[in-house]
């Protein structure tokens, strides 16, 4: 393949109940892209993303993953294959410690090197590795947006679906939070980032696209679309 495609979206129609809530999206994300899918409140960014991880019944469409369909597949089939999701609002073990959950990031694999990875994942949040004992439900939600980013690279995914990393965090925590997804995605790590903060997400992008009410409306290469007035205007209240 030329252009290497991970993850291939195609015709897309999610609906809960009678209410389309995507209404036949088609994007791509191919090896070593940062693709980011920006959009306002309830645009369908996380319907797309609980479809593409079997969370959410697709209704018609099909979704591919190295050129095979993975529809309705669970979490463990997916992430056996490499793609793993962080989910919006971060759902880590609360009731057990950072390290434990580390090592559940762990559980499809085999090898030897997992204290390794999490040596890893501690130098990419040292603030882990600080506290790697005190149980995650009492973290604050950026230290928890970090273990569940950490937890997510254990399984060394080829690719990371990120649904809204930064939101609810103070503007350092956000910071930190760009950081380091442009840090995994630099280590090789490919990266599909679904993000409100427009001007963020764009910046780090190879590719965008933006969702609004179900459909996708506008793509293109990141900078394009952070330069583009309509982005600007609509996104970046210019
Ligand atoms: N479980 C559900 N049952 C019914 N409707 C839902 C459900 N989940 C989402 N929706 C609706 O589907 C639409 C898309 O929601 P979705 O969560 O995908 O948006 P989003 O782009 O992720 O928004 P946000 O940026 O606020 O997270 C919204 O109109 C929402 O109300
Ligand atoms: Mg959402």
């Amino acid at each position: 393949m030329a252009d290497n495609i991970l993850l291939q979206v195609e015709g897309l129609k999610v609906a809960y109940g009678g209410i389309q809530a995507v209404k036949g999206v088609d994007f791509d994300v191919r090896e070593g892209e940062l693709v980011s899918l920006i959009g306002a409140n309830g645009a369908g960014k996380t319907t797309t993303l609980k479809a593409v991880t079997g969370l959410q019944p697709v209704a018609v469409g099909d979704i591919k993953f190295l050129g095979r369909s993975i529809k309705g597949q669970g979490a463990w089939n997916l992430a056996k294959q490499g793609l793993v999701m962080v989910p919006e609002g971060r759902g880590t073990f609360t009731r057990m410690t950072i390290t434990e959950n580390l090592q559940m990031g762990a559980f499809i694999r085999k090898d030897n090197e997992i204290a390794d990875d999490i040596e890893k994942v501690f130098g990419l949040f040292p603030r882990l590795k600080e506290r790697r004992a005190q149980l995650a439900g009492t973290m604050s939600g950026g230290e928890q947006q970090m273990l569940a980013m950490g937890r997510a690279l254990m399984a060394r995914p080829k690719l990371l679906l990120l649904d809204e990393p930064s939101m609810g965090l103070s503007p350092i925590m956000v910071d930190k939070i760009f950081e380091v997804v442009n840090d995994i995605h630099q280590q090789g790590v490919t990266v599909l980032l679904v993000e409100q903060n427009a001007s963020r997400a764009l910046e780090l992008a190879t590719r965008g696209y933006v969702m609004e009410s179900g459909a996708i409306t506008m793509k293109g290469d990141g900078k394009a679309l952070l330069n583009d007035p309509k982005v600007r205007a609509a996104y970046l209240g210019e």
